[in-house]
């Protein structure tokens, strides 16, 4: 089998991650983890309730090398909460789990963030790894080690930096995705391109987006972006900040929807705000804005039915994480491909509340 390998291990840590890529990888996870780490007294596969028969194949090929078991919990953002994260954390607890266990996250964004957040505070952290089955978690969340739950003030705002020993990424999962998923994942690709690679956006500007193998085309480079920049940067204290262009307003829109309006929409709307922000502050040059425009116009859709709440908006822009002292603070791209640093090197730019409040005015 062909295999893309990807290993890093971000500046300020010790631990390394090992993604590996490539179709049919459920035979190669076990061999892989015996050169990883050492023998678990057990293994915890956490998974939603539209992915079980894909967990339950992974406990075949892991049970012949130590005790597996299944979690799961009803599939959907709104289940990213403290709640369920109680629910899992008990369930480790009757299962035995110990320091030496280790866990599986096997589906989407919210499995991973969810999984990843339990793992790293049961017992103090315990080892775990990403399955990754969407196509937002692989090209984007299962990479960096971000955990998080979402609370009622805000999207994210409960969470910690806890890296996963390894990645797994299988392409094929993606052809049984539903269509109206594959949005989140390509509004992180184009993400990527704008933050880090104008070779990237000019592939992604050629490409068919109705094409699954196509997509799966551009997993790897997304994957090389985003370890490139959290190898830098694990903790955002500067660099990995670009990684949220589109989201301040993003999850504000995500949030105040009540999560009805899904992660990748939500971003293709932020970048639209902020791309704006970052044009009429005279960041962004004008003919690259348009650039960005035009892809991101291809994802308009007319049933997205969006009654943006100004004050509550404003509110959950505040709350970001990066904006702070009462001032929203984003990453702006300068061009297609390079992000704008301040004099002083600083990745995050204060917006004004009128220029904030008049971008969602545009939306
Ligand atoms: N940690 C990070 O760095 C990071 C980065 C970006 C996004 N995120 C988070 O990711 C989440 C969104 O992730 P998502 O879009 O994957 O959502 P998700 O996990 O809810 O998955 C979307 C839906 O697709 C289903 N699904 C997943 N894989 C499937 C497959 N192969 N076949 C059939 N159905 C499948 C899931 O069961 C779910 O119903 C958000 O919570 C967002 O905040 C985290």
């Amino acid at each position: 089998m062909e295999l893309t390998r990807i290993s890093f291990t971000p500046k300020q840590s010790t631990s390394p991650c090992d993604i590996l890529i490539g179709e049919g990888i459920f035979p190669e996870i076990r061999s892989s983890l015996e050169s990883m780490i050492e023998t678990p007294s057990s293994i915890t596969i956490i998974t939603d309730s539209n992915l079980k028969k894909y967990a339950k194949g992974l406990r075949k090929d892991l049970s012949k090398y130590a005790k597996t078991n299944i979690v799961s919990f009803r599939a959907g953002e709104r289940q990213k909460s403290f709640q369920t994260a109680v629910e899992l954390l008990s369930k480790f607890a009757a299962l035995g789990v110990d320091r030496k266990g280790i866990v599986f996250c096997l589906g989407g964004g919210v499995v991973g963030d969810l999984g990843g957040f339990v793992s790293s505070i049961y017992k103090r952290g315990i080892t775990y790894f990403h399955v990754p089955t969407s196509l937002l978690a692989q090209v984007d969340s299962c990479i960096g080690g971000k955990t998080g739950i979402d609370m009622d003030f805000g999207k994210n705002q409960v969470g910690t930096f806890f890296q996963p020993r390894g990645v797994f990424i299988d392409p094929n999962f993606i052809d049984s995705l539903p269509k109206v998923e594959l949005v989140n994942g390509i509004a992180e690709m184009v993400k990527s391109s704008i933050i880090a690679s104008k070779r990237l956006f000019e592939r992604l500007k050629r490409s068919d987006f109705d094409s699954i193998d196509e997509l799966k085309r551009f997993i790897a480079d997304c994957c090389k972006i985003k370890s490139k920049i959290v190898s830098a940067d694990e903790k955002e204290d500067n660099l990995r900040s670009i990684l949220n262009y589109g989201h301040t307003v993003g999850h504000a829109l995500e949030a105040s929807s009540n999560y009805s309006l899904s992660h990748g929409r939500s971003v293709i709307l932020g970048m639209q705000a902020e791309g704006w922000i970052a044009k009429e502050l005279g960041i962004f040059a004008k003919e690259d804005f348009v650039q960005q425009e035009e892809m991101l116009k291809k994802f308009e859709r007319n049933g997205d039915s969006i009654r943006p709440r100004k004050k509550e908006l404003l509110k959950y822009a505040l709350m970001d994480k990066k904006s702070s002292s009462g001032i929203i603070r984003m990453s702006l791209p300068e061009k297609i491909g390079k992000m704008h640093r301040t004099k002083s090197g600083n990745y995050l730019v204060p917006v004004s509340e009128k220029l904030f409040l008049g971008s969602i005015s545009r939306l």
